[in-house]
C-alpha cells in the first residue's frame, strides 16, 4: 500500500485494461482505445484462455458480467423510477456515461476519478463531442474528506438535492481492505440521505469458502495487490454477509445480484459454476 493512504494513483493503470475490455467487446467508442490498454489485453490473453478452460470463466468474463449487470440496474432505475442524476466514481475509461447520455438525454451524468484520470476523461469526452454541462468528468478521491475533490463537495456542486441520485463504483472497492473502504461507504450513505432518494451500485467479489477456485482467487488477489500496490481484499464470505454489512452501515433495502440470475435476459458471458462477481444495490 502507498505511504500516503489517500494517494491511490498506482491503481489507475488498471483502467486502461478494463477500458480495452469494453472497447474489444463493442461497448465503447473507438476514441477510448489506448495503446497500453491493448497491450495489457493481449499480454493477458494466454492466461485468459487457460482460465476460461480450467476455471470455466476468466477476468474478462466477470468484467463483462458486472458491466452488463450494472448497465441493466441503471437503465431500470431510469426507466422505472425516473432517476435523472448519476455519479460514476472511479470511472476510468468506462463508456457508460456516453452510452447512457445518448440514450437518455434527460440525464445529468457526472463521471469522477483521481485528477489525472478525470482530466484524461474530460479530454476524451470533448473529443467524442460528448462533453456538456449535463455530462462531464470531475476530480474525486473517495478518501478526501474535504476540498473540491471530496465526495461531499462534488455531490453538492453537481447535483440537485431535491432529486434522487444514483452512484456507481465499478472496479474500485476491492482494492481496499474493508475498514478503509467502509469509511467511504458511511460517508456515501450520509450524502445519499440528504438527497430525495439514493441508490448505490457496486461490484464486489465475495471469497466464497465452498467455491472450487477459492485458492485461485487468493493467488489473483496477491498478484493484483502487488502490481497495483494496493491492499486488494475480498470483503465478504457470502452474499448474506455482504447484505448484512451494508444494512449495518445504514443502507436499506440491500440486494445482492448474482450474474447467473441474469443469463437468460442480459447479453453477458456465462461462468461454469458460481460466478466470482456480485453487484450490490444498496438504497437509502
Ligand atoms: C479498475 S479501474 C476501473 C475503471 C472503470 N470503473 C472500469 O470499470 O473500467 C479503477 C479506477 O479507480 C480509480 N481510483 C483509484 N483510486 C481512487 C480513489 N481514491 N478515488 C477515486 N477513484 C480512484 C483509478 O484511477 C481507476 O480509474
Amino acid at each position: 500500500m502507498n505511504q500516503d493512504k489517500t494517494d491511490t494513483s498506482s491503481i489507475s493503470f488498471t483502467a486502461l485494461y478494463t477500458g480495452h475490455v469494453w472497447t474489444a467487446n463493442g461497448l465503447s467508442a473507438p476514441s477510448f482505445h489506448t495503446r497500453m490498454g491493448s497491450f495489457y489485453y493481449h499480454a493477458l490473453a494466454p492466461f485468459e484462455y487457460v482460465g476460461g478452460k480450467l476455471a470455466g470463466g476468466n477476468i474478462r468474463t466477470f468484467l463483462l458480467q458486472r458491466h452488463h449487470l450494472i448497465d441493466h440496474l441503471v437503465s431500470r432505475a431510469i426507466e422505472e423510477e425516473g432517476v435523472t442524476q448519476v455519479l460514476e466514481i472511479a470511472c476510468g475509461l468506462s463508456p457508460r456515461g456516453c452510452r447512457f447520455t445518448e440514450k437518455y438525454p434527460q440525464l445529468k451524468y457526472v463521471e469522477a476519478d483521481l485528477p489525472e484520470m478525470a482530466d484524461r476523461k474530460q479530454r476524451l469526452l470533448a473529443q467524442a463531442a460528448a462533453l456538456s454541462p449535463q455530462h462531464l468528468a470531475v476530480p474525486l478521491n473517495v478518501f478526501s474528506r474535504e476540498g473540491n475533490d471530496s465526495l461531499e463537495s462534488v455531490i453538492a456542486e453537481c447535483f440537485d438535492a431535491d432529486k434522487p441520485l444514483l452512484v456507481i463504483t465499478e472496479g474500485l472497492v476491492n482494492y481496499f481492505d474493508l475498514d478503509t473502504i467502509n469509511g467511504f461507504w458511511e460517508r456515501l450513505r450520509a450524502c445519499l440521505q440528504q438527497q430525495a432518494g439514493g441508490i448505490y451500485l457496486t461490484d464486489n467479489y465475495p471469497l466464497l469458502h465452498d467455491h472450487p477456485f477459492h485458492r485461485t482467487m487468493k493467488v489473483l488477489r496477491g498478484l493484483l495487490g502487488t502490481v497495483s500496490r494496493s491492499r486488494v481484499s475480498f470483503h465478504f464470505g457470502s452474499d448474506a454477509e455482504a447484505k448484512q454489512h451494508f444494512e449495518a452501515c445504514g443502507f436499506a433495502p440491500v440486494t445482492v445480484h448474482n450474474p447467473k440470475d441474469y443469463y437468460a435476459t442480459l447479453p453477458m458471458p456465462q461462468s461454469r459454476g458460481n460466478p466470482f462477481v456480485r453487484v450490490i444495490e444498496a438504497r437509502v
